[in-house]
């Protein structure tokens, strides 16, 4: 099996490195425009096969889409990131143009290939990569909700001082600092609400921080993060690729699907084989319905600048 990830800045390498390390693909190839970047990242990343105990092959190219031939799954990070003070909705103008022409290439050399979008903003280039290629719905997936989530999950484990194994939580909607809404009322600690811990206070304080959890951390690092994009990206990967069926919150593209129409925004999916085989609908409240619908209000402000 062989997967490809165009671009090798601080997120595709993070990517690559877990997929690899996860040892379910003979080959990951990661592509970038910058001449030799991605070729010494996987090299770098190669010398850790030992070490780590991987077998994956992970190759570098720059630019050069026909190392990416035969890919079962791309994942598309190009583009900038944010940098402090920036919203992911800022990056739309440079982003778009970049987001559609690697699309196009992949497509070239992998007409069957299922597509991760990651670049930002990322709704609105699940939507833009969904619509200038024409693909079915269950082939374009944004990956947004599974980081969001394994944030929300990380801040319950903070909050309970427990293993974050032990937590289980899904954050839905559009990944921007307004629009996702963590389904606090879903949360489980082992199964158990976590109402039956904390309280309603510090349960909104951890849903407040889980929304800013991009931006928190560009703060502190000067640019957007990497390891828990990285790894949510290979998460979700590892489920086509080998057919797991989790259910995992994701960017897709709706058709009547919680109300909403022709959008991609973030709703659990279980992803297998064939990308997205089914939308998950849950039974919202009335006010979590309404968290979603203007969430679905703002995506669809920023997919107008398309
Ligand atoms: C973040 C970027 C990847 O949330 O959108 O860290």
């Amino acid at each position: 099996m062989k997967v490809s990830v165009i671009g090798a800045g601080n997120v595709g390498a993070s990517c690559a490195e877990y997929i690899a390390i996860k040892n379910f693909c003979s080959e990951v190839v990661l592509l970038d425009i910058k001449e030799n970047f991605a070729e010494g990242k996987a090299m770098d990343l190669m010398q850790t096969a030992n070490l780590n105990g991987f077998d994956t092959r992970i190759i570098g190219s720059t630019n050069d889409y026909s190392k990416t031939a035969g890919s079962q799954v791309v994942v598309i990070t190009s583009g900038i990131p944010r940098k402090p003070g920036m919203t992911r909705e800022e990056l739309i103008g440079i982003n778009a143009g970049i987001v559609k022409s690697v699309t196009e290439n992949i497509l070239n050399h992998s007409p069957e290939a299922i597509i991760v979008v990651v670049s930002n903003p990322m709704d609105t280039m699940t939507y833009l990569a969904l619509k200038s290629t024409g693909l079915a719905k269950n082939r374009v997936i944004g990956m947004g909700g599974a980081l969001d989530s394994a944030r929300f999950q990380y801040r319950i484990s903070e909050a309970l001082a427990c293993p974050g194994s032990d937590v289980d939580g899904m954050v839905i909607g559009g990944h921007s600092d307004k629009g996702m809404v963590p389904l606090t009322r879903l949360a489980r600690y082992r199964g158990v609400p976590i109402s039956e811990f904390l309280s309603e206070e510090r349960i909104n304080e951890l849903m407040e921080a889980t929304k800013v959890g991009g931006a928190t951390l560009t703060g502190m690092l000067g640019t957007s993060a990497w390891y828990a994009p990285g790894a949510a990206v290979s998460t979700l990967v590892q489920s086509i690729v080998c057919d797991q069926k989790k259910m995992i919150p994701c960017s897709v593209f709706l058709e009547g699907e919680y109300g909403l129409h022709d959008l991609c925004i973030g709703v659990p999916v279980i992803l297998g084989k064939n990308g997205v085989e089914k939308i998950v609908e849950l039974e919202l409240s009335e006010a979590e319905q309404a968290k979603m619908t203007s969430s679905a209000e703002a995506v669809k402000k920023t997919n107008s600048v398309l």
